[in-house]
């Protein structure tokens, strides 16, 4: 059965109202203004808060998850994403903090492939490969956003990217809902269909940081995959799909992650400054299958990693260099945070051997990840 504070934030949204406040522990979801787009549109902020208090806000640009509070073993809240206080701090540019990301998330070699026998080409703005979309990629788009009715507080964002936007073929139809579910869990389901053969592999880009502070150093990892795909120089995976064991890459039993990770006589590590690589999941069904663990000892933070897709690519926050001041005026040093983006092989479309990332009319791509999050003391 609904909640009546759901329905009722719901009926006020539905209705306009901008300043719908919602009361401590009830669940729902309220609209906001996020402010303007320096081409003018207006963008929303859409908070989603389940029953026992954890609160997930979302801008329909980008799709953009701003902040996500979980516990601690002490109840207490905290924000554990990496983000942006303003609009405008999105849009003069990050590294893709909390952004729904596609048309094809990760790399594209040289930013060129071919499909029933017909070569595209795409921007590269990435070490000469093509990367997280390319240059005005889903996580730049102004989405149309619907909150969902139902048990639990959700938010619809829909996007169409036309025929040749950033070079890919075929218009396509992008439905990603959000959900706040009751059990601390942050769920994302993606639909996409197309009207021409195109490629398509959606992910999210949150970097988590479970301390709410410093960096992600000390978190534990688990990944539950025994191969990874090594990459070249550039960060396209050269096709081998490697045992993990005997290597830094191998978190199949809990790790920490600065055990091994400045350990630059191995060739991966150099080439990733660190973890920047797609480990395959062990279990390759396309059910929800538990693919990562991560544990925060000082906080008891623990978050869990589901999803139906075949691979995860874990990244250090490599990149982040001190240059960017995100929320609440925090510097974000290298390794501030930490990224577990569920998705299809890097650079499949070039890649005969990995699995398909092909979308045809008449087809439906669905895929869905959970980040759940509990405590341990
Ligand atoms: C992805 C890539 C990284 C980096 C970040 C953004 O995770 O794999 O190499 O580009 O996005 O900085």
């Amino acid at each position: 059965m609904k909640t009546l504070p759901f329905l009722l934030a719901t009926l006020l949204v539905v209705s306009g109202c901008n300043s719908t406040k919602m009361n401590e522990q009830q669940a729902g979801i309220e609209k906001t203004s996020f402010g303007k787009l320096t081409d003018g549109r207006e963008a929303d902020l859409y908070t989603l808060r389940n029953e026992t208090g954890m609160e997930a806000k979302i801008t329909n640009y980008g799709g953009i998850i701003v902040s996500l509070t979980a516990p601690d073993k002490n109840g207490t809240f905290s924000d554990i994403t990496l983000g942006m206080d303003s609009l405008s701090g999105y849009e003069k540019g990050v590294p893709y903090f909390g952004a729904l990301i596609g048309r094809y998330g990760n790399r594209i070699a040289k930013g060129k492939f071919t499909l029933d026998g017909k070569a595209y080409t795409l921007a590269t703005n990435n070490m000469g490969n093509h990367l997280h979309g390319g240059l005005k990629g889903f996580d730049k788009v102004l989405w149309t956003a619907t909150p969902v009715e139902g048990e639990e507080p959700a938010l619809k964002l829909a996007y169409t990217a036309k025929d040749g936007e950033e070079g890919y073929p075929g218009n396509l139809n992008v439905e990603v809902t959000y959900t706040l579910q009751k059990d601390n869990a942050l769920r994302i389901d993606y639909k996409a269909t197309t009207d021409k053969p195109t490629v398509v592999n959606l992910t999210n880009h949150a970097y988590f940081n479970l301390a709410g502070q410093g960096d992600i150093l000390s978190h534990e990892v688990t990944l539950n995959a025994d191969r990874f795909l090594p990459v070249n120089e550039t960060l396209i995976p050269t096709g081998e799909l490697k045992p993990v064991a005997g290597t830094p890459f191998d978190f199949t039993t809990s790790t920490v992650v600065g055990k091994r990770i400045n350990d630059s006589s191995d060739v991966q590590i150099k080439y990733g400054l660190g973890y920047d690589h797609a480990w395959v999941l062990t279990d390759s069904s396309k059910t929800s299958k538990l693919a990562a663990t991560v544990y925060e000892p000082t906080t008891g933070r623990v978050m869990e990693v589901f999803t139906t897709e075949p691979a995860i690519q874990f990244y250090t926050g490599n990149f982040l260099d001190g240059t960017l001041t995100g929320k609440g005026g925090v510097v974000y040093q290298k390794r501030t945070g930490l990224c577990l983006e569920t998705e299809h092989y890097p650079d499949s479309p070039n890649q005969p051997n990995f699995p398909t990332s092909t979308l045809r009319p008449g087809e439906t791509y669905q895929t869905s990840t959970i980040y759940k999050f509990s405590t341990r003391k």
